[in-house]
């Protein structure tokens, strides 16, 4: 890092423009907060492009300073802020590579905005199946099955990969992609889940060391930035520069937020100063909760993946939906359950601020205090075709899907028809059905998994009454 990072260009422009107590008789229409009832001093931050607070869409000032201080940190070739999330990141970083009937590899248990880049790019998904544990955790993309796909499909033009995985599982992707960059195939890399890692070990690699050629960074998930706030890094001149700028100004607001995009800018700064001591100390903190815990109930398991800050909660012979109420229940809020487990994010601690590691284990103590230990079945998961294939393609074309009619039909009928629906249990917000993919046994088991557990699930469905949209 070549730069000063204890400086925040766009906080101090911010912050400048309002020590001279501005009158505003600009957008927004809270004039400063003053519009507001009660203390909401948060508004105060929330300005527009007047002179010296520069413009994301064509910055020159503040925001050029900024993203060049990011740029810097991440060791990428350009970085931006994101306004509206990995989600926009995503959908512009597909759309700046492929064109209409391109093919692009990506990995099935993708976010649903991927999802819906390639779709607006009428790009041809080619879906790469992961590894999964025991528990229905998937662990990431294998070698062998990028490579079998390879051989497959070798005009492929891009290929999308979430690492970490959302449970903070790392895998190769150095190796995935030297493999890829061999074919020409432009590496995009959903680190939503990973804009610490440049802090180094214990953090995996970062996906621009790998070799990425775009990075899309959910700064708000592991960084203390606004919600929305994310970061998007191109890391090689594969990627068309003049796109991704071009597409980032057409999918964002034209009047986009200066609270998020100022958390952007001290959310660098926090992780560019991040210290080893600041590191040390916030894994002493980690490693304290993980020894209290331990001893809080015979039946809570407590599994690290590979980052740190992940930290993976099981109860035996509970679903992760029952554990997260009885978390809830003393004010303990994970950031999401599934039918096996909950999942807790850990924060970055710098030194002088501090996280209440104490009264948390003294609350998880409280909630599980009453759990008697119960006997543990195990359960028995249908086996899954794909899973076992290494690669998959969409039954029906994008073309095809728009002249075919949707029928709704119970989910016990579902088997062998083709999905028209998008159904994602959310959080996480992996898509369980595709458009145009065909509904196997082990889907239908899952989504009555869901069901049963009352999951809330997004999409084009009719789950209440237990039936989906198929075309016909
Ligand atoms: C892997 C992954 N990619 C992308 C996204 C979208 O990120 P954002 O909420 O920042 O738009 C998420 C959100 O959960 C995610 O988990």
């Amino acid at each position: 890092m070549k730069r000063d990072h204890t400086r925040t260009p766009l906080i101090e422009a911010i912050e400048g423009h309002r020590s001279v107590n501005p009158i505003s008789f600009h957008v927004p229409g809270h004039k400063n907060g003053l519009m507001m009832m009660g203390n909401h001093s948060f508004y105060q931050g929330d300005l527009t492009e007047l002179s010296g607070l520069d413009d994301l869409h064509d910055p020159h000032g503040a925001i050029a300073e900024a993203e060049d201080m990011l740029a810097d940190v991440y060791g990428s070739l350009k970085s931006y802020f994101l306004v509206n999330g990995s989600t926009v990141g995503n959908i512009a970083a597909i759309l700046s590579s492929c064109e209409p009937g391109d093919m692009v590899f990506v990995q099935r248990n993708c976010h649903k905005s991927v999802l819906n880049g390639i779709k607006l790019a009428r790009a041809v998904p080619v879906f790469i199946e992961t590894e999964w544990d025991q528990a229905g955790t998937s662990l990431g993309v294998r070698f062998d099955s990028v490579k079998k796909a390879l051989l497959a499909f070798p005009h492929v033009k891009a290929c999308v990969l979430t690492y970490p995985t959302y449970y903070g599982y790392a895998y190769n992707i150095r190796k995935i992609m030297e493999e890829l960059h061999k074919y020409d195939v432009t590496c995009i890399i959903d680190e939503a889940h990973g804009a610490h890692f440049t802090l180094g070990t214990p953090f995996p690699e970062t996906a621009l060391d790998c070799g990425a050629d775009i990075v899309i960074q959910s700064a708000h998930k592991m960084l203390p930035a606004m919600t929305m706030g994310s970061y998007l890094h191109i890391g090689s001149n594969r990627v068309n520069g003049r796109k991704v700028k071009e597409y980032l100004a057409m999918l964002q607001s034209s009047s986009p937020s200066y609270p998020i995009m100022a958390s952007l800018d001290y959310a660098r700064s926090y992780v560019g100063t991040f210290s080893k001591e600041d590191l040390d100390q916030t894994l002493q903190d980690v490693s304290g909760f993980l020894q209290a815990l331990e001893e809080i109930h015979p039946q809570l398991i407590i599994e690290q993946s590979h980052d740190p800050l992940k930290l993976i909660l099981k109860l035996e012979g509970r679903t992760g939906y029952v554990l997260q109420e009885w978390l809830e229940s003393e004010g303990i809020f994970p950031e999401l359950a599934d039918p096996s487990q909950v999942l807790l994010i850990l924060p970055l601690v710098k030194r002088g601020l501090s996280f209440p590691y104490e009264e948390a284990v003294k609350r998880i103590s409280r909630a599980l205090e009453n759990a008697p230990v119960v006997e543990v079945s195990p359960v028995i998961r249908p086996k899954h075709s794909v899973r076992e294939s290494h690669f998959s393609t969409l039954e029906l074309a994008l073309e095809e899907m728009d002249a075919k009619t949707e029928v709704l039909v119970s989910l016990d009928e579902a088997e062998g028809e083709i999905s028209a629906g998008m159904v994602t249990p959310y959080p996480p917000g992996i898509p369980l059905l595709v458009p145009g993919e065909r509904i196997s046994a082990e889907v239908i088991w899952r989504l009555n998994e869901y069901i049963v557990n009352k999951a809330n699930i997004q999409g084009h469905h009719r789950l209440v009454d237990r039936c989906v949209f198929v075309y016909r």
